[in-house]
């Protein structure tokens, strides 16, 4: 992988591609001539309504470029090379803080308390019942009305040996979006030398409650504002997954995907079966499903997804140590939200694929528990890894 990313860069280079098109020479868009990464560098992005600045971070190892916000922890930008060592920014999101403040349906954000939904916003926790923030409809989506992804997190960079990175706390009172117990949540972005951007969660509480932390990235790896992911293959290492209700809540079944459209065990295009009028498909308007992983709960992060898109030869591998993938196939974008490259966004032009415990899972016995109890920390980890 590592000796293929130099490849590509080396190639870029023989190729004639401008130095500025790489953002430097060969050695820097791998790190620096040492073969560390270089410590991130920290601009002003813009200023919420009442004041607050609001910060942007740019890191880059191993070939790939990040842009970090200290809002949200939302990744603004991630630029890869295609098999030509061509650069795009494969991810979806705004140009400026309003946009993101005003109408992002969560582009690159960090999602908590509790990513995905629950049902009416209540559960009930050693015997007391809960009522959440609703803001879908019935339902609790993302955190609610104001979840991790509408805070200023405080960030922190660093380096370390090859690695560089960010860590972001945002500490979350007690009862906020009618959770119980002041969630104290870190999570920390690291770009290694091998170009992988690796998500480290970790969560720990003063009461009882429940947590599930992921990131909310629209991928596009034929670049953010250029069409359809129609084109792009997915594979997803899961022979089932779990069917929802009108409002996109899980019914507690877990279902085969065996001939289904719902089918990644081996890769296939994404626009081949959207459209095969499978019931749970016309009610999400295509995927938004919860993935039930293989290999369940791992100690580590393990191989459960890679999304490629061919023209480009841009391929994503995601690793997680988490039990479920929710893949989203960007059916709400429905052509009102203009993105950092100045494109208007439509239905299918970006898809999400979020690790993450099952969706309801308060609700559902029968899911793997996301309950967090004070002495205990929550941890979880999920790497992406890229290839041309
Ligand atoms: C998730 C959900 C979708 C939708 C998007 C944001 O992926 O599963 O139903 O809410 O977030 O628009």
């Amino acid at each position: 992988m590592e000796l293929n990313r130099r490849t590509v860069i080396a190639g870029a280079a023989a190729a004639g591609i401008a130095a500025t098109t790489l953002g430097g020479t060969a050695e820097a868009a791998s790190g620096s001539s040492s073969g560390k990464g270089r410590k991130p560098v920290k601009e002003l992005f813009g200023k919420l309504a009442d004041g607050t600045k609001v910060y942007r971070w740019s890191l880059e190892n191993g070939g790939t470029r990040l842009k970090v916000l200290s809002y949200g922890g939302i990744v603004q930008t991630l630029e890869i090379p295609d098999r030509r060592g061509r650069y795009e920014n494969v991810v979806l999101g705004f140009d400026n803080i309003d946009d993101y403040v005003a109408k992002s349906p969560y582009f690159g954000a960090l999602i908590g308390r509790y990513g995905n939904r629950i049902g009416k916003g209540q559960f009930t926790l050693d015997g007391k019942k809960y009522q959440l923030s609703v803001n879908d409809g019935v339902n609790h989506l993302h955190g609610g009305a104001k979840g991790f992804d509408k805070h200023v997190w405080d960030v922190e960079p660093f380096t370390k040996g090859s690695d560089v990175g960010l860590h972001l706390h945002y500490t979350s009172v007690d009862g906020e979006m009618g959770y119980p117990g002041t969630l104290k949540a870190k999570v920390t972005y690291t770009l290694n030398r091998r170009g992988e951007w690796r998500i480290d969660y970790e969560a720990t509480t003063d009461k009882a409650t429940v947590v599930n932390l992921t990131s909310h990235v629209y991928w596009n790896l034929a670049g953010e504002g250029s069409g359809t992911i129609e084109d792009h293959e997915l594979y997803i290492a899961a022979h089932r997954y779990t069917p929802t209700d009108s409002g996109l809540i899980p019914t507690g079944e877990l279902a085969t995907v065996a001939g289904t459209p719902f089918d990644f065990r081996h890769a296939k295009a994404i626009g081949r079966d959207i459209r095969a009028g499978h019931p749970q498909q016309v009610q999400a308007k295509g995927f938004d499903h919860n993935w039930v992983l293989d290999k369940g709960i791992t100690p580590r992060p393990e191989h459960v997804a890679t999304l490629a898109e061919p023209r480009s030869g841009r391929t994503l591998k995601i690793a997680t140590d988490q039990p479920g993938l929710q893949f989203y196939s960007g059916n709400f974008l429905d052509g009102t939200l203009t993105g950092t490259g100045g494109r208007t966004y439509r239905q299918g032009d970006a898809l999400c694929l979020e690790t993450q415990h099952f969706p309801d899972s308060p609700n559902h016995a029968n899911f793997p528990s996301t309950v967090l109890r004070p002495g205990q920390t929550y941890r979880t980890s999920t790497v992406h890894s890229f290839d041309a």
